[in-house]
Parts: structure tokens; sequence; C-alpha cells
């Protein structure tokens, strides 16, 4: 008699979720194109990168999507702001700021809202986040597409805050850009094992 296998390992094998793990790299997002996820496959992407561990079952993280016109409507609102604290800056570098949420067909903002006054320590929900990030680009990977988790002067800037409806616990994790590569996409060497491992002794 076969031993019966543990329900989530079901549809899941080693070579696949190994595989996926180990081809994924980021695409520039300047480097991005049509179709971004449909809504089912971003359905899925979502769900997926919720499956993250949450210490306290806090959720300490939130998503704001842009799609089709969103994106040009916040662009204008990047640029506006922009050109407002360079007033200098001539008028092609503040166009850059207007397209700058054109470059791929989908963004996804993943917000942390982490509260430094719950039991689990701030740090601890701020680590689920960037988790989530993750679990989104592999996802996104996964259905062929491909993924940029950028943060970029708008993540920072005090002024955007309200435009993303950001709380005072909230920051933004990243904005992950969602597309399909115009190009192959390069890779990047990773850090050998052996400087970056070592084995504890007493
Ligand atoms: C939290 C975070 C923020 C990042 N923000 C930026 C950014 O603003 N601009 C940028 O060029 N790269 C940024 N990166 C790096 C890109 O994601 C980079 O392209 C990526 O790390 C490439 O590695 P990969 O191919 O393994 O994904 C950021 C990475 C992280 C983890």
């Amino acid at each position: 008699m076969s031993t019966p296998q543990p329900p989530d390992r079901l549809n899941v094998t080693d070579a696949g979720t190994l595989g996926l793990l180990l081809s994924r790299r980021s695409g520039s997002a300047k480097a991005m194109t049509a179709p971004g996820p449909d809504a089912a496959q971003l359905e899925l992407i979502l769900t997926a990168a919720t499956r993250v561990p949450d210490h306290g079952k806090l959720t300490p993280w939130r998503f704001v999507v842009f799609e089709g016109e969103a994106r040009a409507a916040f662009g204008e609102k990047l640029a506006a702001l922009f050109a407002a604290a360079n007033p200098t800056a001539i008028p092609e570098i503040v166009e850059l700021e207007r397209r700058r949420f054109l470059r791929a067909p989908t963004i996804v903002a993943v917000i942390s809202r982490a509260l430094g006054n719950a039991k689990v320590p701030e740090w601890e929900q701020v680590l689920s986040a960037g988790a989530v990030c993750m679990n989104l680009l592999l996802a996104t990977h996964a259905q062929g597409l491909t993924g940029s988790w950028l943060t970029e002067w708008p993540s920072y800037d005090e002024r955007v805050r309200p435009l993303l409806g950001l709380a005072a616990h909230e920051r933004v994790a990243g904005f992950v850009y969602l597309g399909t590569p115009a190009a192959p996409l390069e890779d990047r060497p990773r850090p050998p094992l052996e400087t970056i491992v070592t084995r504890w002794t007493p």
C-alpha cells in the first residue's frame, strides 16, 4: 500500500517548486509590456501573496492595485508633486514621472500596516509584508509573467501618502510591477553560499 501524501504535496512536485524558485528573477519595469495578469490570474497572485507566515494572525499588510487608466491618473499626480518639488526640472523629466505607472500593465502596492503597540514585534509584522511581496513575485513568475519589486521615491514621499490613503502607521513595502517581459530576462550574479553561510559552533 502506498503511503498517503499530505494534501499540500498533492499538486506540487519538488522539481516544479524548486525550478520555480531557482529560475525566478526580476524583469525590469522599463522592459515590461502587456499583457499583465488578467482578473483570474491577479486574484490567484494576490491570494498566493497572502499565504505568508503572520505571527499573531494580524494581517499586517494590504494591497492597492493600479490598472488601466488609474495608472495614468496616478502618474499625473506624481508628476505634479515632482514638478512642485523640482521647479527647475526639464519637461522631459516631469514627463517620465507622468509615465512612471505606465511602465507595466499592473502595479500592486503592498502596504505594510504594522502596529508598534501590537503583541507581536513591529519588525516581525514588517518582515511578513516583505514575504507578501516575495510571494507576489513568485506567483507572478509561476503564471509565466514577470514582476519587479520597486520602492522609488513615491514610497517615501510624505505627499504621496494621502494619494494612497495611508494611515499614520502604514508604509509602502513596495510597488510590485507586473507584466510580460519585452525581452528575455537577464539574471544577475547570486552570492556564493560560502560567502554567506557559516556553521555555528559553541
Ligand atoms: C524592498 C526593495 C525595494 C527595492 N526598490 C528598488 C528601487 O526602488 N529601484 C530599483 O532599481 N530596484 C529596487 N529594488 C531591487 C529590484 O527589485 C531588483 O531589480 C531586484 O532585486 C533584482 O533581483 P532579482 O532578479 O533577484 O529579483 C528593490 C528591492 C527590494 C527588496
